[in-house]
C-alpha cells in the first residue's frame, strides 16, 4: 500500500453484465435523467491524486465515482488548531466539480463510533447530510445497520442504502446503473460483500464478464488481506476493491494496467477519494481507471445548508442535555474541585498571570463556536468534567469554566482547607492530554515555546513559601 501521491493507474477490459436481483433499483429515475441530459456534457474532470482544479479541465469526457467513509462521528473538525482536514460541509464543493450525470457518490460506511446518545444524534445528522449532498449509495456496516434499524431509518430510507449485513427488502447488496461516456453507455456496478460469511466465488456470479459492453465493477469488502485480494483478483471480474481503512489517510495499491485497483478511503472524512473513468487513449474499447484523493481542507468553501445542519446538531445536543448526562468518576480521598477564583487570595501573582493567557478564555472560545453544550468539546475547555464536583454546566458550576489551575495542579479542596500545607494528590492533566496532535497541531516539537507562553509562576521560583 502506498499514499495517494503515488497512485497507479489501471485499465479495465470490456464486458457485459446480466441484470441481477440483488442490485438496487432505486436509481431508475436517475437513469431517465441521464438519458436526457447526460449527452455531450463534459464533466469537470478530476486530476489524478491531486485536488481537482480548473486547470484539470480537459476535453476528454469522464465519469467519476466518489468515495467517502469512516466518518466515525466526525461531522466537522473542532477548529482547535489550523489546518485540520474534514467536515461534511466542505465536501459539496468537491462533488459539484463533476456534473450530476457524470458522477456516482458512495459512502463506504462506519458513520459513528458507538451507540451512545450523542452518536445516535450524529448518525441521523450524517444521513441527512448525505441526502443533502446527493449521495447515491450509503453502505452500512454491521454496526451502522443496527443503528439505522433502531432509529427507524430503514423503513423509509432517504438515501440509497446497501449493506452485506441483514439484507431485507429495503437494503440491496449492490447497485448498478448506466452512464454515458463519449456517447457510449458504461455500466457501473457496486457490490458490498461480507468476505467473512460468504464464499468469495459468489462475487463472480454477481460480476460476470461478457464481451460487448463496457463496465466498471466495484467491490466494497469488510476485510482485506493478501489472500482475499489475490483470490478476488484471480476471477478477473473485479476492477476495483475498496478495503476497510487502516489509517486516517487514504491508501492505494495496484499497478498500471493491472486490476483490481485496491484502496481505502481513510478516516474522519479527511479526504474525498474517487475513481475517474475515461476511455483509454488509443484503445477506445478499454476504460482507464485513475484513483484520486482530495484533502478536505480549509480552502474548500462550506455549503451553507450543511453549516446550518451542524447548528441543528449543536441545538439537539443542547436539548438532550448531554453535558449533564456525561458519566463522572468520584475523586480519591474525598477531594473536590474549588475553582480558580479560590486560589486567588493566596496566589494573587500566579492568578493574575494565568488570567492573561489563553487558558482563562477557553470556555468563551467554545461559546463563540456554539459548542459550549457539546461534551466532546467541553471536556478539554473546562475543569474536571470527568469527575464529581467538576464542571457540569455554566449555570451549575460556572466557577469551573475555562482551563483552570486545577486542570494542571489537581483538585484543590484539601490544599485550600489546610492553608497550603497539604500539597496536591488528585488527578491532573499533562499538556499533551489536551494538546494532542489532532487538537493542537503545533504543540509537538514546540513544547518549550508553549510552556513559556503560560508561565505564571515567579521566575526564578520563589524561595520562600507563597503567601
Ligand atoms: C483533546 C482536547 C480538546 C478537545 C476534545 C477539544 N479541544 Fe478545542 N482546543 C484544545 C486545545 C489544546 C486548544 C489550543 C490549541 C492550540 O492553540 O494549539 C484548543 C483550541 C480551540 C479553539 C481556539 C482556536 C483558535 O483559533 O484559537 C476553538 C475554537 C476550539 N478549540 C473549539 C473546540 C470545539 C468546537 C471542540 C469540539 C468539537 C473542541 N474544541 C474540542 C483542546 C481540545
Ligand atoms: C496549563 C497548566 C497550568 C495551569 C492552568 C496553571 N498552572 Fe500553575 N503551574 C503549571 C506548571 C507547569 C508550573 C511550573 C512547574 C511546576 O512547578 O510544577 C506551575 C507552577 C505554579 C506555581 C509555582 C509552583 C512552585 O513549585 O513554586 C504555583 C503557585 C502555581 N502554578 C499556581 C497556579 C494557580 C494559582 C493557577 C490558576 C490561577 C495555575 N497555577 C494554573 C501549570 C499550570
Ligand atoms: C489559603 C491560602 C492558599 C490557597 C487558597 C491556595 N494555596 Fe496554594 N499554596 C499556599 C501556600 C502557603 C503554599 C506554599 C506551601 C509550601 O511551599 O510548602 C502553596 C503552594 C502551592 C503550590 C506549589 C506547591 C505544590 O504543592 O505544588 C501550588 C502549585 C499551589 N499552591 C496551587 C494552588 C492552587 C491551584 C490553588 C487553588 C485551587 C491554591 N494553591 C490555593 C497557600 C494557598
Ligand atoms: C485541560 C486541557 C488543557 C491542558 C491540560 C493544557 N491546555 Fe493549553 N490549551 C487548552 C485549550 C482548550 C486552549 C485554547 C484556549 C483558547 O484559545 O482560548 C489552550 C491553549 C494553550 C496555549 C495558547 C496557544 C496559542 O496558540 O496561543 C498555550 C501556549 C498552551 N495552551 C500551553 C499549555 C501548556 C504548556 C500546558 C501544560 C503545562 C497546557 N497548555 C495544558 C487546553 C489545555
Amino acid at each position: 500500500m502506498s499514499r495517494p501521491g503515488s497512485a497507479k493507474r489501471a485499465t479495465v477490459g470490456i464486458c457485459v453484465l446480466a441484470p441481477l436481483e440483488i442490485f438496487a433499483k432505486a436509481k431508475k429515475k436517475a437513469i431517465g435523467v441521464l438519458f436526457l441530459t447526460g449527452l455531450a456534457f463534459c464533466a469537470s474532470c478530476v486530476d489524478v491524486t491531486t485536488e481537482p482544479s480548473a486547470k484539470s479541465l480537459h476535453k476528454t469526457d469522464a465519469l467519476t465515482v466518489f468515495f467517502t467513509g469512516n466518518e466515525l462521528g466526525e461531522l466537522k473538525p473542532c477548529g482547535c488548531s489550523g489546518g485540520q482536514l474534514g467536515g461534511l460541509s466542505r465536501r459539496a464543493v468537491v462533488f459539484n466539480r463533476v456534473s450530476k450525470h457524470k458522477r456516482l457518490i458512495v459512502d463506504t460506511g462506519s458513520l459513528v463510533k458507538s451507540q451512545s446518545e450523542q452518536d445516535l444524534i450524529k448518525f441521523n445528522i450524517i444521513i441527512e447530510a448525505f441526502r443533502q449532498l446527493d449521495y447515491d449509495l450509503v453502505n452500512l456496516s454491521e454496526k451502522d445497520i443496527e443503528i439505522a434499524q433502531n432509529l427507524g431509518l430503514l423503513s423509509n430510507p432517504i438515501v440509497g442504502f446497501i449493506s452485506p449485513y441483514g439484507t431485507g427488502e429495503k437494503i440491496a447488496g449492490g447497485f448498478r446503473d448506466q452512464y454515458l461516456l463519449n456517447g457510449k453507455y458504461i455500466t457501473i456496478s457496486v457490490l458490498t460483500f461480507n468476505v467473512e460469511t460468504s464464499p468469495i466465488k459468489q462475487i463472480r456470479e454477481v460480476f460476470p464478464r461478457e464481451p460487448g459492453q463496457q463496465s466498471v465493477n466495484i467491490l466494497i469488502i469488510n476485510r482485506c488481506d493478501d489472500a482475499i485480494i489475490s483470490s478476488i483478483a484471480e476471477m478477473g471480474t473485479v476492477d476495483c476493491i475498496v478495503c476497510p481503512a487502516e489509517s486516517d489517510e487514504p491508501m492505494v495499491s495496484g499497478e498500471a494496467n493491472k486490476r483490481p485497483l485496491v484502496f481505502s478511503v481513510g478516516r474522519f472524512g479527511r479526504y474525498v477519494c474517487g475513481l475517474q473513468i475515461t476511455e483509454s487513449a488509443g484503445d477506445e474499447d478499454k476504460l482507464k481507471l485513475s484513483f484520486f484523493a482530495v484533502p478536505v481542507g480549509e480552502g474548500l468553501e462550506d455549503e451553507a445548508s450543511l453549516v446550518q445542519l451542524y447548528k441543528d446538531y449543536q441545538l439537539l445536543v443542547r436539548e438532550r442535555n448531554l453535558l449533564e448526562k456525561h458519566p463522572r468518576f468520584v475523586l480519591p480521598d474525598g477531594l473536590e474541585y474549588a475553582g480558580s477564583e479560590s486560589c486567588k487570595a493566596c496566589h494573587e501573582y500566579e492568578y493574575g498571570e494565568w488570567s492573561h493567557n489563553a487558558h482563562a478564555h477557553a470556555y468563551a472560545i467554545l461559546e463563540r463556536a456554539g459548542s459550549q453544550f457539546d461534551p466532546e468539546c467541553v471536556i478539554c475547555h473546562v475543569v474536571g468534567m470527568d469527575y464529581e464536583s467538576g464542571f457540569i454546566s455554566e449555570q451549575k458550576t460556572g466557577h469551573l469554566k475555562n482551563v483552570g489551575c486545577e486542570n494542571c495542579h489537581g483538585p484543590g479542596s484539601e490544599h485550600i482547607k489546610t492553608g497550603g500545607i497539604v500539597g496536591f494528590t488528585g488527578p491532573k492533566s499533562a499538556c499533551i492530554d489536551c494538546h494532542t496532535p489532532e487538537n493542537s497541531g503545533d504543540y509537538a516539537g514546540n513544547e518549550g515555546a508553549f510552556l513559556e507562553k503560560i508561565v505564571h509562576w515567579r521566575e526564578p521560583k520563589p524561595l520562600a513559601p507563597v503567601k
